[in-house]
């Protein structure tokens, strides 16, 4: 794909995965102490810069994905597996922009202060997150049974 050899956009593949993988712990951490009330509020620069981080590491997990995705289009589109992995993808996708509008709640409000309806999306977006990182991790090592 563009002379660039499979096995290094596979790497970049799975770097740019670890490279979230961190990010999501990060993200965790810092929201899981806002939860427990130990920080009153988070910092937007420090939000924004991970949500920024996270977009990045989404597109080109992405992008490297569809090069690789590409040579082998023909089998992949009849795997199911490959679209169960593409739903848990576009979960990510949405959640990011349900991310971005939520998270500057942490910015202003203590979690205690935050009204429930808002914190079950909250829980909801996080779990999505989590699950839909791993869910498409999962779902990879069935593409080439
Ligand atoms: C954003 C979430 C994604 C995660 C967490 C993810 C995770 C992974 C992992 C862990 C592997 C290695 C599996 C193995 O060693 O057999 C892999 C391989 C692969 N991924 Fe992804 N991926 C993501 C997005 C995508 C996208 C969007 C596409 C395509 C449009 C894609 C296409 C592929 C293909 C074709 C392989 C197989 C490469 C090979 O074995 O030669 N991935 N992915």
């Amino acid at each position: 794909m563009l002379g660039i050899p499979r096995d290094l956009i596979f790497y970049m593949h799975i770097v740019t995965l670890c490279v979230a993988g961190c990010g999501v712990l990060i993200a965790d951490k810092i929201g899981f102490s806002w939860f427990r009330g130990k920080v009153e509020t988070l910092s937007l620069k420090t939000l924004a810069r991970l949500h920024n981080v996270m977009g990045a590491t989404l597109a080109l997990m992405i992008l490297s994905g569809l090069a690789l995705f590409w040579p082998a289009r023909e089998y992949l589109v009849a795997q199911p597996s490959f679209y169960i992995k593409m739903t848990f993808v576009i979960l990510l996708i949405l959640n990011s922009f349900a991310i971005d509008a939520l998270m500057k709640v942490a910015t202003h409000t203590p979690f205690k202060e935050v009204s429930s309806g808002k914190k079950r999306f909250l829980m909801i977006s996080g779990a999505v997150s989590l699950c839909s990182w791993i869910g498409a991790g999962v779902m990879a090592f069935f593409l080439f049974p």
